[in-house]
């Protein structure tokens, strides 16, 4: 624990953000393997004005930090992430990468969001703490070596879709009945 970032944390909506292959692969050899410019659009307008929380992996992959966006990373080596990403915010466990990232989401303009970026496995420590899903399907088959989690349909329901140009972007929130994890 460092930073005391769990302490006073205000809370967020946690909104996980993924592109999904249609056999639900996200990721094949540390990378994206698709780009579809209408979904990079409309991904930056989502994650504008949200605070987002990525794994080291999936960080070291892009490359960079997204511009106009704070970036916690969850690491179990956080200093090293803070010294090779100066800039970056890191914390050791989900826990602590949530309260941190709510609390600089406190501090924008708006309702505090925070937009978990992936890869894999951050998806799936973050998944029972998420508010909603807000998924692209793309329409490559898929056939890469990294997933999105298993979702139950009955926890969330479908509260938007759209189609843009090539892919399909639905959004689910978290039924009230379905009960909640992430207080
Ligand atoms: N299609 C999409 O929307 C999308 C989005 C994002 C990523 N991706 C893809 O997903 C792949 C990367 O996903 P991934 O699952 O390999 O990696 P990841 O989730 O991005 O990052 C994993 C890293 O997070 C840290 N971590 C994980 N669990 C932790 C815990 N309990 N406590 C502390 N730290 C923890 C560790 O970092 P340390 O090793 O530093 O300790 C671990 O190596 C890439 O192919 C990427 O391109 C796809």
């Amino acid at each position: 624990m460092s930073g005391g970032a769990g302490r006073d944390a205000p809370r967020a909506r946690v909104v996980l953000v993924a592109g999904l292959a249609r056999d639900g692969t996200i990721g094949k050899d540390g990378g994206i393997p698709w780009r579809y410019p209408e979904d990079m659009r409309a991904f930056r307008a989502a994650t504008t004005g949200t605070v987002l929380l990525m794994g080291r992996r999936t960080l070291d992959s892009i490359g960079r930090l997204l511009p106009g966006r704070e970036t916690v990373v969850l690491s179990r080596d956080p200093e090293g992430v803070r010294a090779r990403w100066p800039g970056a915010h890191a914390a050791a466990s989900l826990d602590e990468a949530l309260a941190l990232a709510a609390r600089l989401a406190a501090a924008l303009p708006g309702e505090p969001v925070v937009s978990v970026l992936g890869g894999g496995e951050v998806y799936a420590l973050a998944l029972p703490r998420a508010d909603e899903l807000l998924l692209t399907y793309v329409p490559e088959a898929g056939g890469g070596d990294v997933a999105f989690p298993a979702w139950d349909p009955r926890e969330f329901e479908e509260v938007a879709r759209e189609t843009l140009e090539r892919v399909e972007r639905v959004r689910y929130r978290r039924r009230a009945s379905a009960g909640h994890s992430s207080l």
